[in-house]
């Protein structure tokens, strides 16, 4: 029976690309969940877009020297370009920054404003007097009252999960001047999510105690069991959607009240470029709502927007939120600002034409009831050994075959044996084995029950082996043909929702456009021939899938170790080494800039050089230690900053009137302070 479904799949924050984790954690799940539901005739809208607002943006923004527009200009054209090319079938992809969602955003507060849903409050705010500005959020970093984590954001955790006010904070710190931030007072508008406690409780803790993911009604339960408080849905920022009431000069919408609220505001444009009415998606009771997230989106999806849609009075509620829980990378967290991360542009430019291959390795190893690790041997490996040497042989064999004893043509059927006939059956129950894990949320299964299908005829062929029994008895050969030629057609059908780029190949290989019989997963489970007799397919197909090479894993971690390295330097803290000098103490150094006019080693010093300076002044000798980073050919012409005013010394005989300034790379590298360099590294100077 054919249904409308709308689902939606959390809308990614715009302050960086994604990468593998936002791939496997929702994006993945939700398109085989929204294109296999589509393949079954029903009424579907797959609903995304941007998250543009929120501190994180900001911050990035400051960092960057640019607008805050600039950033969600520049996330949003690149994630939006990564959706494209890994196949992710959104029937809309807006953004939080779009006029119809200001306009929707801002009429949903309004509306609960005018119904009284909202608590007024004054209340004493983290305020950072050097950047004269409230404090909320990602602004704010502190310990975790919950675990004790000292690098707590305002808003949450990352370490324990425990989302929080930023007042709760032990020890805040400004993220912005790392200030301690004082109290002031201002005013803000709260829901109070204590007063939809009971009808929470019926909805999630009675109501869907069995459908919903241990994992998710864990977390609910836990929330509500430890009671209830309202939240602030405003802010003291200028970036984002303004406060639409009198009093709110100056605030902003809260960025988790605004975004899932961008749901309705993108089923909306949607609608509107299709010419059909939104309503019935938001409304109408007989719509299935589910929402598709991270597990550090669930008290979000399930407590917080559900209370807002509730207080609204007039939109539906979701009907699962099926959450995964991590992936991991290699046995680290991902982490976009330590770059620890496979992002998906630069996947595609090392992997181009293997998005199918990315998406299976990440289903079959979706952290859907656990925390999972990414592994590119893992990816390698169900590359090599499941999609190449199962499904892409399988098939490959069929057309090589195909083409060899019949130019192509699918050859007419004799007598069905046994093994014919049960794998025919077998392959009739697939379609309701595969339907029953994806209803049911699990993406994993459901792609090793698709590989078991292509396992099967794998094994069908080579226990008939057609290229033996060719010698002695075609007729059986034809028909041995024809069911591995029926399987490959099933493969085609049912790889649809997980391998999207696959099955269009694979149709194209088999030409199924130019059939009659309809290629439907109704079509195989009533085993309806799919392939007829003298239907002809292409010649020279291609391989689905190749080999991934040990050297090219290995390219993966070695870049890996390299951006470990990168983000280990960036992070070393380089302590003041001395004690502070004064303004006076700096002055009596005199400095110039000088010419080295020759240069040699010094005998039986090992990082002696004796230079003679032109300092503009003079000429002179300078005894430097830096034999051991430059020879003496490489210095000469070099211009240099001298301290010409040292205390003359002897080193090894040889009198040293004055110092060559020299200082380190924070990869420990010696460097010229060069008064020519505009791009030189310097950050202090050491004295050689
Ligand atoms: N931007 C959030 C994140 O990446 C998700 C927002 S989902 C929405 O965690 F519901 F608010 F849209
Ligand atoms: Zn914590």
């Amino acid at each position: 029976m054919s249904k409308r479904i709308t689902i939606t799949a959390a809308l990614p924050y715009t302050n960086g690309p994604i990468h593998i984790g936002h791939l496997a954690g929702v994006y993945v799940p939700a398109d085989i969940y929204a294109r296999y539901l589509r393949l079954q005739g029903n009424d579907v809208a797959f609903i995304c877009g941007s998250d543009e607002h929120g501190v994180p943006i900001t911050i990035k923004a400051k960092k960057e020297g640019v607008t805050p527009q600039d950033v969600v200009d520049k996330y949003n054209a690149i994630i939006k370009q990564s959706f494209v090319d890994f196949g992710i079938s959104f029937d809309n992809y807006s953004r939080t920054s779009a006029k119809v969602h200001h306009e929707t955003a801002s009429e949903f507060f309004k509306t609960l404003y005018d119904k009284g849903e909202f608590i007024e409050e004054v209340t004493e705010q983290l305020y950072d007097e050097e950047a004269k500005q409230f404090l909320a959020d990602r602004f704010v970093i502190g310990t975790c009252p919950k675990c004790g984590n000292e690098e707590s954001y305002g808003d949450q955790c990352e370490v324990c999960g425990t989302s929080h006010n930023a007042t709760d904070l032990i020890n805040p710190k400004s993220a912005i001047t790392g200030a301690t931030p004082a109290l002031k007072e201002t005013k803000h508008w709260f829901l109070p999510l204590d007063k939809h406690e009971a009808f929470l409780k019926e909805w999630i803790l009675e109501g869907h105690k069995k459908d919903w993911k241990p994992n998710v009604y864990g977390q609910c339960k836990s929330w509500i069991d430890d009671g209830l408080r309202p939240r602030a849905v405003t802010r003291d920022l200028d970036w984002g959607i303004p406060v639409p009431v009198e009093g709110g000069e100056g605030k902003v919408l809260y960025v988790w009240f605004d975004a899932p609220i961008g749901y309705i505001s993108a089923t909306k444009e949607w609608a509107e470029r299709e010419g059909k009415d939104w309503k019935p998606y938001w409304k109408d009771e007989d719509t299935k709502l589910v929402h598709f997230i991270g597990k550090d989106n669930i008290v979000f999806h399930c407590i917080i927007f559900p209370s807002m849609l509730k207080a609204e009075g007039s939109y539906i509620l979701p009907e699962n939120v099926p959450a995964n829980e991590f992936l991991n990378l290699e046995g680290n967290k991902l982490s976009t600002s330590k770059n620890w991360a496979v992002w998906l542009h630069e996947y595609l430019e090392e992997f181009p034409e293997k998005q199918d291959v990315l998406r299976y390795a990440l289903t079959a190893n979706a952290p859907e009831t656990k925390d999972n690790d990414f592994t590119w041997k893992d990816f390698q490996a169900r590359n090599n050994n499941e999609l190449v040497a199962i499904f892409g042989n399988f098939v490959n064999r069929v057309a090589v075959l195909t083409n060899k004893y019949y130019d192509g043509v699918v050859p007419q059927p004799n007598a069905f044996t046994q093994v014919d006939e049960d794998a025919m059956a077998a392959v009739k129950a697939y379609p309701s084995v595969i339907a029953s894990s994806i209803e049911r949320y699990r993406f994993r299964e459901a792609s090793q029950e698709f590989m078991n299908l292509a396992r099967l005829g794998n094994k069908y062929l080579a226990d008939e082996e057609p290229w033996k029994v060719i010698k002695e008895d075609e007729a059986r050969v034809q028909t041995i043909m024809y069911v591995a030629l029926q399987i490959a057609s099933a493969l085609a059908i049912l790889s649809e929702p997980l391998l999207p780029f696959t099955s269009n190949r694979l149709k194209d290989i088999l030409r199924a456009s130019e059939l009659e019989s309809d290629w439907t997963w109704d079509a195989i489970t009533e085993g309806r021939e799919l392939l007829p007799a003298s239907h002809k397919i292409i010649e020279k197909a291609s391989l689905l899938f190749t080999k991934i090479e040990d050297k090219e894993v290995q390219a993966q971690l070695d870049k890996l170790e390299a951006s470990k390295k990168a983000n280990e330097a960036a992070n070393k803290k380089v302590e003041p080494q001395k004690d502070t000098i004064t303004f006076e103490d700096f002055t009596k150094l005199d400095i110039r800039v000088g010419t080295i006019l020759e240069a040699e080693k010094m005998p039986k010093a090992k990082k002696l050089l004796v230079l003679k300076v032109d300092t503009g002044i003079d000429v002179r000798t300078i005894v430097s230690g830096i034999a051991e980073s430059f020879s003496a050919e490489e210095v000469v012409g070099k211009k240099v900053t001298v301290l010409v005013n040292l205390a003359p010394r002897k080193l090894r005989g040889v009198e040293s009137e004055g110092m060559i300034l020299m200082t380190e790379t924070p990869e420990g590298k010696l460097v010229f302070v060069n008064p020519d360099a505009h791009d030189a590294v310097s950050n202090g100077l050491s004295v050689s």
